[in-house]
This record gives C-alpha cells, structure tokens and sequence, in this order.
C-alpha cells in the first residue's frame, strides 16, 4: 500500500517532486486530454471556513476534467460550525470521499485534519500558509522565465501566510527571497530562520526591489483582519509596488499578486495593469498547477 500523502505545506514535497509538479502542471495545461480521466468516479471534499474565488473554482474544475467531483462544505451548513470535533469530522468526511481540501483560519485545523484523515488532505489557505498558491506562482515563473533557481524574487509587504509560503518556495527551488515588510508585520521568525542566507529582511521596499527577477505582494490586510484596515493602511502605506519599485527591479522582472487586489494600496493600478504583471495567467495556473497535485497525491503507482 501506497504511504498516505498530504499537501499541508510546500515543504510536504522534497525539491525535485516540486520541480516535477511543476512540469506535469505545464505538460497539463498544454496538452488537455479530454478521454484523460484518472479521477473517475472520485470525490475531493471542500471545507471551506473563508471566502474563495479561484481556489473554490480550479478545484471544482479540475476535477472535472480528471472526471471526478467536488463537494463544497460550508461550516455554515455542517456540524464542523457546531463545534464537532476535527477529528470525528476527519474520520467521518475522509471515510466517505478520496481527498479534502480545506481553508481555514487556524493552521492547526488543516494539521488536525491531516493527522486523523483516511485520505489526502490539502491546504487551500490557512492563516500560516498558502501552499496551492505557490505551485501556480511558481509554474508561472518556469513558463515564462525559465527555472527560477538562483534568482532573486522580492516580496514586498505583509509577512503573511503567502510570504510563509514564499520562504518554503526558495528553500526547495533555491532562489534568494528578498523581505520588506512594515516593523511589525514581518514574517515570523521560525519560517525567516529555517530558510537560512538565502532570505534577506530589508526595511525599505526600493532596497529589496534591487536587482529583482521576480516582485511579489498581497493584501495588507488579509481575510479575517479586516478591522484592523484603517491601521494597517497607517502601517503600509509606503509599502506600495508602485512605478519606482518596478524600476528598482530587473528591466523584464516580472509582477506577480495572489488576488484578490486593492489596486491604490499593495499596488498601483499602472504596475498591476500593465505589462510586466502576469497575475491572470498566474490565477489561471491555478486550474493547473492542482490538476498535477491532485494526480500527484491520488494517483501514485
Ligand atoms: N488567490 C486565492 O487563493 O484566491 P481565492 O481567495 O479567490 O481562492
Ligand atoms: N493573504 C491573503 C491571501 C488571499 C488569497 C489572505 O489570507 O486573505
């Protein structure tokens, strides 16, 4: 019997499954075989604890194409929402269903769930990390760029659960991660230090922008902070990619952002708009990206 597999992390995969992933992920999406099937009959379930657009939609749509289904699962409308206890929840839903996909506040929730589960459980945002995210970032990269192993990706703003992910990125692909983040919102110190010399902190974003591949951001303030806005905007407001940063930057760097954006606070609408940014081809890769990660963790030989 196969060793159960979960994707709770990016660092759930060694280097080369990640640069394998994100080969089969393009190989995919250039080469759609409709009469490719290898989910038939399966079902992945969706606890989804916050909102979501494209996590919700690539993840539905890709089963689809592998001939399965999905389930969305409010805690609204289960018993998750009336306080069962993960793990009963992780027995009973995993008993019935081939995989689980959860977004969830806590990280503790998706670790729970992993730990008590039959089949494959999926990260699909936590308020730690963003592990989906960075396998369409990444596979956007590789497309357009190449392998992005020794570059130099720039995230400036919020060290959050995508900039958590990041770190984990640039330790498996080997690239060098710069940080600017407001005093006291960087990322925390247990995810900065296990990735070592190869993440630098830098106060100002223009200093971290310098000789970039790759400028990243997100929102400041991120699902379930919304009533700290006003005193995030105070926080970040010189944290803005905006025309200069792109210019600090490599000439054909490219601008990359998870989505949902605030055009007017983490990015100017003329960076986010304009020619270096591949934000809708990185959304896209989302569709893609899980398509190769569900094969990888439900159909190993
Ligand atoms: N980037 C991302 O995860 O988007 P959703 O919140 O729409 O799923
Ligand atoms: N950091 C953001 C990402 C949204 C996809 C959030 O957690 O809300």
């Amino acid at each position: 019997m196969n060793k159960l597999r979960h994707f709770v992390s990016l660092l759930d995969l060694s280097s080369s499954e990640l640069r394998g992933l994100i080969a089969r992920a393009i190989e995919l999406k250039n080469h759609r075989d409709p009469n490719y099937q290898p989910l038939k009959g399966q079902l992945l379930a969706m606890v989804f604890e916050k909102s979501s657009t494209r996590t919700r939609i690539s993840f539905e749509a890709g089963m689809a194409h592998f001939g399965g289904s999905a389930l969305f699962l409010s805690p609204r409308d289960t018993q998750l929402g009336r306080g069962e206890p993960l793990r009963d929840s992780a027995k009973v839903i995993s008993s019935m269903v081939d995989c689980i996909m959860l977004r969830t506040d806590k990280h503790e929730t998706v670790t729970t769930f992993a730990e008590h589960s039959s089949v494959p459980v999926i990260n699909g945002l936590t308020d730690q990390e963003h592990p989906c995210q960075l396998l369409a970032d990444m596979q956007t990269y590789f497309e357009l760029r190449g392998d992005i192993q020794g570059k130099t990706v720039a995230w400036i703003g919020d060290g959050n659960n995508m900039c958590h992910s990041y770190i984990h990125a640039a330790s498996l692909l080997d690239f060098t991660l710069h940080i600017a983040s407001p005093a006291g919102y960087e990322p925390q110190a247990a995810y900065v230090d296990a990735a070592g010399a190869r993440i630098k902190c830098f106060a100002k974003p223009l200093d971290a922008a310098q000789g970039a591949d790759l400028v990243v951001t997100d929102v400041w303030a991120s699902m379930g902070q919304e009533e700290e806005q006003a005193q995030r905007v105070a926080a970040f407001k010189d944290y803005q990619v905006d025309r200069q940063v792109m210019q600090a930057a490599k000439a054909d760097a490219l601008f990359m952002h998870c989505l949902p954006a605030h055009r007017g606070e983490e990015v100017s609408a003329e960076v986010i708009d304009g020619p270096q940014s591949v934000v809708f081809p990185e959304a896209k890769n989302r569709l893609h990206a899980q398509k190769a990660l569900l094969e990888f963790l439900l159909c190993q030989k």
